[in-house]
């Protein structure tokens, strides 16, 4: 079970690491893609425009002079900047001159036509291409005059610097390296914090169900000092019972059931009154119909608490017989609950051989006997066979126990199936 609980928990810990870490880790790669990605935008901006002012005088006097000097301007510019291209244009997209970079003409070639979406933008437009795992920006940059009238545009391809890129990926590696490790360093915090809330829950859970067994044991402790003065009569049928239910294969909480019903069945008779709980000889019809009221009352106190309300079945029909003539209900057959099929065996055959005020104990082989011909009337009759059965072995086995001897057996089957 321990095991079970630490495999259960490392499981779901590497789980919530790996869901972390992705959904974390996403999130951190993303930003850092587009920290650099906003990082080249700007430097690609600001050395694009930087152009600006080589084509001031130019514009202001347009001449075969200024276009030279103009081209001279540019391209001892570009030798020294990242761009590897730039192109003015006027108002109509007709190009007043370039400058491409030494080597670049080759990259130019393969940069993809652009439309004409920036032509209507007052601002700086940029658009990010990815050429053989090299970042470039397109950059295009409005050109105006003294009154603001946009009279042409820049356009500068920006070849983003690969120390740079470099280094915001390394500090991004890094980042998502140390957003792994925090996941996984509070997972392996949480993972003896939650064993140890669970050893705590588990050690409630046990508290509270020795409370409950102890509870279990007082209620019939309290019946048995006012039916009979000992305990013995309850150990007794709760062990024959276990031992059916055992060899038809019970669930453990009908076992729980069938244990807390058995122990407590005739609790209700704490409310009939001792002249006729303990009147020697036959009760009269109208004391007998009073004393047929221990099973309401037993059902009412059972079903007042929601541990005890699995032991309702036996409590409520352990009178009922297989063929309908029993008591409260009259129910029949397998219309009774099958704890209480079993209990009613168990409880027969121990008054039978049992010593009672009224009776001295039959012997092993009439108990039997009278079983047998109530198969079918008083009892199920597979349950009764089977009981049957072994018979011989729990007669010897617990018939001649002793209260101390019984007490230690109940406590094996409470610890069996409730712990
Ligand atoms: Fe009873």
């Amino acid at each position: 079970m321990i095991d079970n609980i630490h495999k259960w928990l490392l499981l779901r810990l590497a789980l919530l690491w790996l869901v972390l870490s992705i959904v974390i880790g996403g999130m951190v790669n993303y930003l850092g893609h587009l920290r650099m990605d906003n990082h080249i935008v700007e430097m690609a901006k600001t050395e694009t425009a930087s152009y600006i002012t080589a084509i001031d005088s130019y514009l202001k006097s347009p001449s075969e002079q200024a276009l030279s000097e103009l081209n001279s301007k540019i391209g001892d510019q570009i030798i020294r900047d990242n761009l590897i291209a730039v192109e003015f244009y006027d108002a109509d997209s007709n190009m007043i001159t370039d400058a491409v970079k030494l080597h670049a003409k080759e990259i130019e070639a393969k940069l993809p036509e652009h439309g004409s979406e920036f032509v209507d933008k007052d601002g700086i437009v940029c658009n990010k291409l990815m050429i053989e795992n090299d970042t470039y920006m397109r950059v295009f940059v409005p050109l105006l005059n003294s009154a603001g009238t946009k009279i042409g545009y820049l356009e500068g391809i920006y070849h983003a610097p690969g120390d740079i890129v470099k280094e915001i990926k390394r500090q991004t590696l890094w980042a998502l390296i140390l957003v792994v490790l925090l996941i996984l360093a509070t997972s392996m915090a949480l993972y003896p914090l939650i064993i140890r809330l669970n050893r705590k829950l588990v050690n409630y859970t046990k508290s509270l169900a020795l409370t409950n067994i102890g509870m279990l044991k007082v209620l019939g402790s309290a019946i048995s000092k006012r039916d009979s003065d000992t305990n013995i009569h309850n150990y007794r049928v709760t062990l024959y019972s276990v031992n059916i239910g055992e060899s038809l294969g019970l669930s453990q909480s009908a076992m729980q059931g069938l244990i807390k019903g058995a122990f407590l069945h005739d609790l209700g008779k704490i409310a009939t009154p001792d002249a006729i709980l303990h009147k020697r000889g036959k009760l009269s019809e109208e004391e007998f119909k009073i004393m047929k009221t221990h099973v309401q009352h037993g059902v009412d106190i059972v079903s007042g608490y929601d541990w005890l309300k699995d032991a309702q079945v036996v409590v409520a029909c352990h009178h009922e017989k297989f063929d309908g003539s029993g008591y409260p209900l009259g129910l029949r057959g397998e219309g009774i609950p099958i704890n209480a099929r079993i209990f009613a065996v168990a409880d027969v055959f121990d008054a039978l051989t049992s010593k009672r005020p009224y009776k001295e104990p039959f012997s092993f082989e009439v108990s039997v006997g009278i079983l047998r011909e109530s198969i079918g009337s008083h009892f199920d009759p597979d349950i009764t066979r089977l009981f049957l059965e072994h018979a011989v072995a729990l007669h010897a086995e617990i018939c001649n126990d002793d209260e101390p001897l019984l007490h230690v057996k109940l406590e094996m089957s409470i610890g069996k199936y409730f712990q």
